[in-house]
């Protein structure tokens, strides 16, 4: 058999598996979500994200930090919070980019995270949160 009798028996084989690929492209893209595309700021807002080191919420972070807000990261590793905050406030050249220990586990750490933050001179008198991202 020659090499045009082997492609046309790849064929069928070949457009069912590219059409699977594409069926499962589509759906993936259809579960999960429309993407914000927006240039909205919201410089002078403060933000709250927690789980803010890696995954989900640092992007989260990331992208409040490139839209001028005003960003802590509630972490429970300060540590690695602190590495993720460097991390956002160079690539988004925003230096309003603050770590607070928060242990989300443990109801006395929440109460002292509040504590702290609503103390805190980052906030300045009055200012209210203009987000809170849980
Ligand atoms: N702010 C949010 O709403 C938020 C943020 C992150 C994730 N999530 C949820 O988590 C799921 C997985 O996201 P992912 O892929 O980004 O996961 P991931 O990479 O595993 O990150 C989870 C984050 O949560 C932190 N975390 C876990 N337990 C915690 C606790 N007791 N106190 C404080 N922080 C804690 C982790 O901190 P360590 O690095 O110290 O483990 C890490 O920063 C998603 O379904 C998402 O809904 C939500």
């Amino acid at each position: 058999m020659g090499v045009i009798g082997r492609l046309a028996r790849l064929a069928v084989p070949l457009s069912f598996f590219g059409t699977a690929v594409g069926c499962t492209v589509l759906v993936k893209d259809y579960y999960s979500g429309a993407r914000y595309s927006g240039q909205a700021r919201i410089d002078g807002k403060t933000v709250i994200i927690t789980g803010a080191n890696t995954g989900i919420g640092k992007e989260t972070a990331k992208d409040l930090a490139a839209r001028g807000g005003r960003v802590i990261l509630a972490c429970r590793d300060t540590n690695k919070g602190e590495q993720a905050a460097e991390e956002i406030r160079q690539s988004t050249d925003n230096k309003n980019v603050f770590v607070r220990q928060l242990d989300l586990s443990s109801l006395q750490s929440v109460r002292t995270f509040a504590d702290n933050v609503v103390k805190a001179s980052i906030f300045g008198i009055g200012k209210a949160f203009g987000y809170l991202v849980a």
